[in-house]
């Protein structure tokens, strides 16, 4: 790795999954990680595999689809942990282990109730055994930035001894400023003398996590631990999106530094984590906000419509938003023009049942509405690609008039080649629908959460519908989608792609646990 490239680590999949409400299955996870792919991004934390065996199954099924990114499993510095991790990523071409333990007094002494020769020694015989699984090691001292330097200094050490890779000095509670960041970095950057490349992992809570990072890199870090959208713990960790985009916009300012970012491929991934976790970045977001481009003011109109750059510093299409309308779908577009589309809007890796589907959705959908926006074929095959698990699949939602009388449902559902229909009364409309899928399927859902947005303007915009239910009072709780111009028919197909995930989820536990016996 040359001296002036950083190494861009995404941790959307783990640390950007630890944000309330942001939990993913794999096949969200698998369409996450083609997208880190395709934006060339150079370590993809996939997940903390001994976390729960959905954990498991994501690493191991996305070390087995990537082929560029190297896949890295979290992993505490306890056996059990390293061992999970290094046989998630087994298949992975290109992969990594990475382990921490924390050093900062606070954390030794409560969390830990370990002495500090201790934590040395429980850190190195970690690293030790991560090496039997592969030889990219990387070793977190986590709270790095409220521990003792010159403990940082011996416990580092140790660990490049043995042969760790990697020293990433997280600021695991988002505490520091930019100059107390860049004088540690600076500081340890001298004492590991190439031997390790130095590793920053900011989180947000004093709003530093990205002022943080390129402080950081100006005092000499390599590497940069982000997620998309600034997801993660709490108040986030740094976001990818703006480290990258300022390294690239003030270029002058970091001495040639660069990253191997496609940063057209910026906006799409934005757009599929929001859709895949229901968390929307605030709009005046920098980087990929709805309102990061948009000049509201008279002003500033009348400069950019003069020359673009008297209020703009980047360009939309830098990052992959693209103002140009020349291809216009309608409902005699075909599937080559559609197909175009696609790629246009950044979707590289289409298979041809998904662009059969969705081709046929869209056609459908363009007898029902006049325009069709970028926004609902983005969401149309986003949608195909998130409910390929087609177990149950629902075909028709009838209500009954709900103003004056018991509300009801008829629905009809797919399974095995099987058309059921049935009907149930309920509370209310969704009360009803769901009712009725539950005696349709056998599986009683206990609905956590609900979400309804439009996707674009307009009294004929398609409903996307995000759904957390528990079947069968079991945890986790599982995330469906569903997307329709009708509310009902998308909340039916939310409900039930929360099932199709619960039963995928059984049916590997079960695989799992005739393998063990
Ligand atoms: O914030 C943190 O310290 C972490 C470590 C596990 C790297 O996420
Ligand atoms: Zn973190």
């Amino acid at each position: 790795m040359q001296d002036n490239k950083i190494i861009i680590f995404d941790t959307t999949l783990r640390d950007g999954e630890q944000s309330p409400g942001a939990s993913m299955n794999t096949a969200e996870k698998i369409q996450i990680a083609q997208q880190l792919e395709n934006l060339r991004v150079d370590v993809i934390e996939a997940g903390f595999a001994a976390a729960s065996p959905g954990d498991f199954d994501a690493i191991s099924q996305i070390a087995q689809t990537i082929e560029k990114s190297s896949i890295c499993s979290l992993a505490r510095a306890v056996d059990s942990d390293i061992k999970a991790a290094g046989n998630a990523i087994e298949k992975a071409k290109l992969k990594r282990i990475h382990t921490f333990i924390a050093t900062s007094p606070i954390h030794m002494k409560y969390k830990l109730k370990m002495s500090p020769d201790e934590v040395i020694k429980r850190a190195v015989a970690a690293v030790q055994y991560a090496k039997t699984f592969v030889d990219d090691v990387e070793f977190s001292l986590e709270d790095a930035c409220r521990s003792d330097i010159s403990f940082m200094k011996e416990i580092t050490q140790a660990v490049i001894e043995v042969g760790a890779k990697t020293i990433n000095l997280p600021d695991t509670v988002g505490y520091l400023l930019p100059t107390e960041i860049y004088d540690m970095v600076k500081e340890m950057v001298k004492f590991i003398d190439n031997k390790a490349i130095v590793s920053l992992h900011n989180h947000n809570d004093l709003g530093l996590a990205v002022a943080n990072t390129l402080a950081g890199i100006s005092a000499g870090a390599r590497q940069v631990e982000c997620t998309i959208n600034g997801l993660g713990e709490r108040a986030g960790n740094a976001a990818m999106e703006e480290i990258v985009m300022a390294l690239k916009t003030r270029k002058d300012m970091f001495n040639g530094i660069d990253t191997n970012i496609n940063t057209k491929e910026i906006y799409t991934a934005s757009k599929m984590v929001a859709t895949i976790t229901g968390i929307e970045p605030q709009p005046n977001k920098a980087i990929v906000g709805k309102n990061a481009f948009a000049h509201e003011s008279g002003i500033h109109q009348d400069g950019v419509l003069k020359h673009q750059e008297t209020y703009e510093i980047m360009k939309p299409e830098d990052i992959g938003i693209y103002q140009d309308t020349s291809i216009v779908l309608g409902k005699h577009s075909g599937r080559a023009a559609f197909k175009d589309k696609l790629i246009h809007l950044g979707f590289t890796n289409i298979v041809d049942d998904e662009l059969n589907a969705s081709f046929e959705r869209f056609k459908i959908l363009c007898d029902k509405k006049k325009d069709i926006t970028d926004d609902d074929i983005r969401m149309i095959m986003t949608d195909e690609k998130l409910n390929n698990n087609k177990t149950y699949e629902v075909l028709s939602v009838q209500i009954s008039d709900c103003s004056n009388g018991v509300p009801s449902a008829v629905v009809t559902i797919k399974h095995n080649d099987k058309t059921i229909t049935d009907a149930s009364i309920g509370d209310g409309a969704m009360d009803a629908i769901f009712k009725t899928i539950d005696r349709i399927t056998n599986y009683h859902g206990t609905l956590i959460d609900y979400k309804v947005k439009s996707v674009s303007e307009g009294k004929d915009a398609l409903a996307k519908v995000t759904c957390k239910v528990t079947f069968n009072d079991q945890n986790p709780p599982m995330i469906g989608h569903g997307l329709s111009l009708d509310t009902m028919i998308a909340s039916a197909r939310a409900y039930i792609g929360a099932l199709n995930s619960y039963l995928s989820m059984k049916d590997m536990l079960q695989r799992d646990s005739q393998h063990q016996v």
